[in-house]
């Protein structure tokens, strides 16, 4: 009896020392992201539970907004004001203007030891590096040229779900004979970019796709094959509603879910939020390539970015954060509720429903046929400051009937020269 007490005191004293030795180390993380819809939370909060299991507290820096344009915006003035945030949702070529600015934490030790370099695809890799050294962790890769259908409403109305963008139109006029809004869209530039991006894929090609948009290149941007792009585009617009000024990308999925909308042209993101929903892929809804772009794959990788800390535990808490973002057990939960899928090469993907796994494969597949190409209205091909023009340019083509293809061209090609 003695004996157990003296051993249990010991065991105790043991556990509260290692408790306060824990405590010493525990940090705190304040994370900026604009994952505020219904899966996009879900997925958020699995990234907080993967820090407080770590012993840290996360403090919430959410700023509400698709696409992420406002939560720039908050975060270029609390970085100028000298309070930048532990890490924040920063991605593609916006990670090299940031780490320019000698803001950003080196986190080779992390990514050293948890061997990034063999885990990660080159192409993922290479943009999570400043000068050959990683500034920020990687956390999936979200396709952006998917089509999401209610199957319900399109038997309905006698239409099948098109792979051409002839078929789209189609489809689109019998959608509308049947009373129901063909196209779910919102009204916020990103949303009209996204829409562009998928129309430009699906009509120009890969390699137009490339040389327009990637590579900026004036002649192509002043192409024949840009008119037919910009046409179809404007056409796409005649099949949404007069309500779309404004919306929300999620209340526009939300139209699809509730068989209000049959289509919505946007990234895995919207399966979040069917998911969410409690609904089936296959079932309640459908999950298929953009019309005319079932051979490529527009990549959207979202990572965080490290910011120079000088608390100790904090650089821990943060450090901690970067190496459970890259976890398997991380990807597989943040990403089963995300839409998106692992960053992480060789995962297991039994979890994971059809939609992810055509994603995964078509991922591989298109690289090797250099058909993966990057987001432009997701900020992974050009500079901040031309996506940021060329986006506009094109909202503005959207949102006027009045203006011309021909004056819509001149301006995203003068757009596309922003610096
Ligand atoms: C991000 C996604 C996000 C979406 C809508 C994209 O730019 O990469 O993570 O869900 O915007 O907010």
């Amino acid at each position: 009896m003695e004996k157990t007490t003296r051993f249990a005191r010991t065991l105790l004293a043991t556990v509260a020392g290692l408790t306060v030795a824990g405590l010493a180390q525990a940090g705190e993380v304040e994370v900026l992201h604009w994952w505020t819809s219904g899966g996009e939370a879900k997925a958020a909060s699995a990234l907080k539970a993967t820090l407080q299991a770590k012993g840290h507290t996360w403090k919430d820096f959410a700023v509400a907004g698709g696409g992420g344009d406002s939560a720039m915006t908050v975060l270029k003035s609390r970085v100028v004001s000298g309070n930048a945030p532990a890490a924040a949702q920063i991605k593609g070529p916006s990670l090299q203007e940031w780490a320019a600015e000698g803001v950003l934490a080196n986190i080779d030790d992390v990514a050293k030891a948890e061997k990034w370099d063999s885990v990660l695809p080159p192409v993922v890799a290479n943009v999570m590096k400043y000068k050959g050294s990683y500034i920020a962790a990687p956390v999936n890769v979200h396709r952006v040229n998917w089509l999401w259908a209610n199957p319900e409403v399109f038997k309905k109305a006698g239409a099948k779900v098109p792979t051409t963008w002839d078929e789209f139109f189609v489809s689109a006029e019998a959608l509308k004979k049947a009373g129901i809004i063909p196209v779910a869209h919102g009204g916020q530039p990103w949303q009209d970019f996204t829409t562009f991006e998928s129309v430009a894929l699906g009509v120009g090609g890969t390699d137009f796709y490339k040389k327009a948009l990637v590579q900026l290149d004036q002649g192509t941007l002043k192409s024949a094959t840009m008119d037919k792009v910009l046409e179809t585009f404007r056409k796409v617009k005649g099949y949404t509603d007069k309500n779309a000024a404004g919306r929300d990308w999620n209340l526009a999925t939300a139209m699809v879910i509730k068989g209000e909308a049959g289509m919505q042209l946007m990234g895995d993101w919207a399966k979040g939020e069917f998911i969410a929903a409690g609904k089936v892929p296959g079932k309640d809804f459908t999950c298929a390539a953009a019309p005319g772009t079932a051979k490529a794959f527009t990549f959207n990788v979202d990572s965080f970015a490290m910011f120079k800390l000088k608390n100790e535990a904090n650089v821990k808490a943060q450090k901690d954060l970067a190496a459970a973002i890259m976890s398997t057990d991380f990807q597989e939960v943040f990403n089963l509720n995300k839409g998106s899928i692992p960053v992480r090469l060789n995962m297991d993907l039994a979890k994971f429903d059809d939609c992810a796994k055509l994603s995964s494969k078509d991922f591989v597949d298109t690289a090797k046929s250099a058909s993966l190409v990057p987001s432009v209205a997701h900020g992974m091909a050009v500079p901040s400051a031309a996506a940021g023009a060329i986006q506009d340019a094109v909202s503005q083509f959207w949102n006027s009937d009045k203006m011309s293809v021909a004056e819509a061209k001149a301006k995203i090609a003068s757009a596309a020269m922003a610096k």
